[in-house]
């Protein structure tokens, strides 16, 4: 089968998903804006094929470049996991006629207000929103919902330009920080724990699914540096909280009639109890979330993603035997890594458990921790309970600490 492959070096899971796609027999051919030195090498090693564009995200220069490969190897896919080129994966399969998302299937994956409103019409519990593309409309849409409230861009990714607003003197102080947002969306604010529903699906049926915690809320998380947050992923799936939101989540597949692919949905569960709508894509995860799931199950879910898409199953047996967690760190001060503290208690009382270390190296420049979740680095620890999971993510949260000067 021949597979066309969006931006295989970029962002970090990429790579990944490209060698999912080698392994499972496909004859890859990836696209993207880096110059094919630049690619990392499980990526170049993936591909048949690259073919390098200067203009990403520009559908006519994307289409001249493929189309003369098309006539030779006529994809039977085109894949793209990144937000970014959602769209344009989906134009693409429109003018080619090859299968998978069109534009106006994805679209609701998109905009966030047609995402709540498709959804609310098939009967599913989303915070009360509005679109509002002026001023006046963001103080209508306020008297309309009440305080507090949340306002965001319609298509934002990263929590970027989202903010709580709990008062209309406080709303008055975050609009001119919207200034630069053309729309965006008024919406209730959901006060709870905040999850995710991942899921991996082929004609219509999920084949694997996963439940993650993020802790505190992101909201919270990309607001505060000195918080190491953390995503968490569930072994135990059946706890009633977690099958609302299992419950929610097929529902809104169905609503969308999802048939293959990756979807990440992020949702509530409320302090009044209920499991309620926050988001989907249809896509992955980013944020190392793939890599937990890998490490809850001990298997290759790049690779059982592959599957689905190429040949509709996921042979791999899921057997969900760990919590997973990985916690972000962000250094104290500017500049580069000078220190690093409490590495070595970690490891000390966590042995075995730690499975994955991946700090920035003393020396190294800080990365801007409002563009990536990544910051500093991160450690993920697994534990067969829980509790035991939280307390070692909380303590390397807490104990491990990383300066920069
Ligand atoms: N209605 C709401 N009630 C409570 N919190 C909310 C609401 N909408 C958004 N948030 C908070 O803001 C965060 C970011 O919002 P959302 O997920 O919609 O945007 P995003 O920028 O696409 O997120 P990301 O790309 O980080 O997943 C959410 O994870 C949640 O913590
Ligand atoms: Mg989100």
């Amino acid at each position: 089968m021949n597979v066309l492959f969006f931006s295989p070096g970029f962002p970090a899971e990429m790579p990944y998903f490209a060698r999912g796609l080698k392994t499972q027999g496909a004859r890859v051919f990836g696209i993207g804006d880096q110059p094919v030195e630049s690619l990392p090498d499980v990526a170049r090693e993936a591909l048949d094929h690259y073919i390098p564009v200067r203009l990403m995200w520009q559908e006519e220069a994307v289409l001249a470049a493929i189309e003369p490969i098309h006539q030779r190897y006529p994809f039977q896919r085109i894949l793209c996991l990144w937000e970014p080129g959602m769209l344009l994966a989906a134009r693409l399969r429109e003018r080619l006629g090859v299968p998978g998302l069109n534009h106006a299937q994805t679209v609701p994956f998109r905009d966030k207000e047609v995402m709540k409103k498709v959804l609310a019409e098939a009967g599913i519990r989303v915070p009360r929103n509005q679109r509002a593309a002026s001023v006046d409309a963001i103080w209508q849409a306020s008297r309309d919902i009440g305080f507090p409230l949340v306002v965001k861009p319609i298509a934002g990714a990263g929590s970027a330009d989202t903010y709580r607003v709990d008062s209309a003197d406080h709303l008055a102080e975050i609009i001119p920080k919207l200034n630069h947002v053309p729309e965006v969306s008024v919406e209730e604010f959901i006060d709870g724990k905040e999850y995710t529903y991942d899921t991996i699906c082929a004609n219509g049926r999920i084949l694997y699914d996963n439940v993650a915690w993020y802790r505190p809320n992101p909201i919270i998380g990309r607001s505060e540096e000195w918080i190491s947050p953390q995503t968490l992923t569930l072994r135990d799936m059946d706890q009633p909280h977690i099958q609302a939101g299992i419950q929610l989540g097929q529902a809104v597949l169905k609503a969308l009639n999802y048939q293959t692919g990756f979807t990440h949905m992020e949702w509530f569960y409320s302090t009044s109890g209920e499991a309620v709508f926050g988001e989907i894509g249809a896509r992955p995860p980013g944020g190392r979330s793939v890599e937990l799931m890998n490490y809850g199950c001990d298997i290759d879910v790049f690779s059982g993603w592959a599957e689905a898409e190429i040949k509709g199953s996921f042979s791999q047996k899921i057997e969900r035997k760990y919590n997973a967690a990985v916690v972000f760190k962000r250094a104290q001060g500017q500049g580069r890594i000078v220190d690093i503290r409490g590495l070595d208690d970690i490891r000390r009382e966590m042995g075995s458990h730690i499975v994955c270390e991946n700090l920035l190296p003393l020396g190294a420049p800080r990365r801007n921790w409002k563009q990536t979740l990544i910051s500093d680095g991160y450690l993920i620890v697994r534990h067969p309970d829980l509790q035991r999971c939280m307390d070692m993510a909380d303590r390397i949260g807490s104990h491990l600490q990383l300066y920069a000067r």
